[in-house]
């Protein structure tokens, strides 16, 4: 057989195996695994590398709209280019809808954005904040049978978050239409309440974002939405969680037969709310939701991470530049925490940290690496076989990973839109040395080998933990 490409001498990974052999790619398909392969237009040699599916990063905002006078750091072009500089080769963003507006006119103006600027393949949430019956009894069901199959909504923010009876609204409607939906956990009226009391006693520096936000907060929301999720029998995604209580609230719906999935991110592993508390407004830069807790949350996170409870490790990478009136430091920013655009870069950190972390410092082996970093995601919003794995018949979605390169995280390297990195200066041991899209090379060694950029749109199917309940109608 002759094929376009051949990986050769490299270590393959999947989220269950680790095994020596050759890669051969045609017409963009991985086409044979197997010993000593050689007959191709191209051989790469990865002597001495991992060979791995390409990260998929579920849990990524890219030019949406975040308040007035305030702008996104990253557009489609800028933000799918730093994540193929961290190894992914697909991101999962989110089609915000707008108070009034329908699904399908959001899903016109997220489309517009992404058209012909991805670097890598792309995908869209559907954030749902009007959930009126048209949109629940006619689009949202239109919708997921045309692959648009997962669903963020908030429990949190002014303008963005459902009431319960909406929340319950939308989840049944999610399981009786095949969707998945992602839950942000945090009690918005207890925020408000110490928000306003924070300013009546006049504190307003950016490290009240996280004394306003408590853990008790993220807990008790938490806890809300797993007891919704149960009521009407459909499973969730508790997203971004930060700490051991949020964490245990997932066991325990786990432990009465729900099914859920967790996710925790590189700032909840790396950060506290000590780097809010930094000089002048340096503390703006680790401004985000749920914000980082202490060393003892760090230590749940990757206790989460080791034991299960946790199947997605994803970046939430909402970035605003740092000095700019657009962005943390906008004028009110600069005046009260509660103005600081929420959200910190990340996608292009979150592999290197994980890899770096996690499976250098021996925390996690590699196949968990590969399961939370991308077999999960593909999985768990319908993704998988096609991408997510190294099989014959997979796309050939490819990171080739080096080991024993050791890299200092620095804001110049990123090639994301912000003028910053929440994590510089960090030492990370192992690097995605090259990266295929559909057996495409393009990215070597942080330079971009493809003229053109070579992502596309992916329409999903079902969540696999939508196939494991019962689907009928309420
Ligand atoms: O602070 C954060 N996480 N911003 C992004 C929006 C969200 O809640 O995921
Ligand atoms: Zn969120
Ligand atoms: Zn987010």
């Amino acid at each position: 057989m002759r094929f376009d490409t051949v990986i050769r001498n490299g270590t393959v990974v999947t989220a269950s195996d680790t095994f020596k052999c050759d890669v051969g790619i045609l017409d963009g398909r991985i086409a044979a695994l197997a010993a000593e392969l050689s007959n191709a237009d191209e051989i790469i040699d990865a002597k001495g590398l991992y060979v791995m599916p390409g990260g998929i990063d579920s849990h990524v905002h890219l030019d949406q709209p975040s308040g007035e006078g305030i702008v996104m750091a990253d557009d489609f072009d800028s933000g799918t280019r730093s994540a193929a500089i961290g190894g992914n080769s697909t991101v999962l963003t989110f089609c915000m809808q707008e108070k009034g507006q329908s699904l399908r006119e959001a899903l016109k103006i997220y489309h517009a954005k992404a058209a012909e600027r991805c670097h890598v393949n792309v995908s869209f949430h559907l954030v749902i904040t009007d959930p009126t019956p048209e949109v629940l009894g006619q689009e949202l069901p239109a919708l997921v049978a045309d692959g648009y199959t997962s669903i963020k909504i908030f429990m949190t923010y002014d303008g963005l978050r459902l009431q319960d009876n909406e929340i319950l609204a939308t989840l049944d409607t999610a399981r009786r239409t095949g969707a998945l939906v992602m839950v942000h956990c945090e009690n918005e009226e207890a925020i408000r309440y110490l928000i306003g009391r924070h300013e009546a006693e006049g504190r307003f520096e950016p490290k009240y974002h996280a004394t306003t936000r408590p853990i008790a907060a993220e807990r008790e929301a938490t806890h809300r939405a797993l007891s919704f999720a149960e009521i009407v029998d459909t499973p969730i995604v508790i997203v971004h969680v930060s700490n051991r209580e949020a964490m245990e609230e997932i066991r325990r719906a786990r432990g009465r037969g729900q099914k859920i999935a967790g996710e925790t991110c590189p700032q909840y592993l790396m950060l506290t709310a000590d780097d809010l508390d930094a000089n002048a407004m340096d503390g703006a830069k680790y401004v985000c939701s749920p914000p980082p807790r202490d060393k003892e949350s760090q230590d749940a996170c990757w206790e989460g991470i080791e034991q299960n409870v946790f199947d997605l490790f994803s970046s939430d990478h909402c970035p605003f530049r740092f000095d700019d009136p657009e962005g943390k430091l906008n004028d009110k920013g600069k005046r009260s925490f509660r103005w600081i655009p929420n959200g910190i870069p990340g996608v292009a950190t979150r592999l290197p940290i994980l890899f770096s972390e996690g499976v250098m410092k021996g925390r996690i082996d590699i196949n968990r690496f590969v399961a939370l970093s991308s077999t999960n995601h593909a999985k768990l919003y319908g993704l998988y076989p096609r991408k997510g794995t190294i099989s014959v018949g997979a796309d050939a979605d490819i990171a080739l990973w080096d080991p024993n390169k050791v890299v200092t995280l620095t804001n110049s390297l990123l090639q994301h839109g912000a003028d910053y990195t929440p994590f510089e200066g960090l030492e990370v041991r192992g690097w995605p040395v090259q990266l295929f899209l559909r057996g495409k090379s393009v990215v070597e060694s942080c330079t971009f080998t493809s003229a053109e950029p070579a992502g596309q749109y992916i329409h999903r199917g079902r969540s696999s933990l939508l196939s494991q309940t019962a689907q009928g109608v309420a």
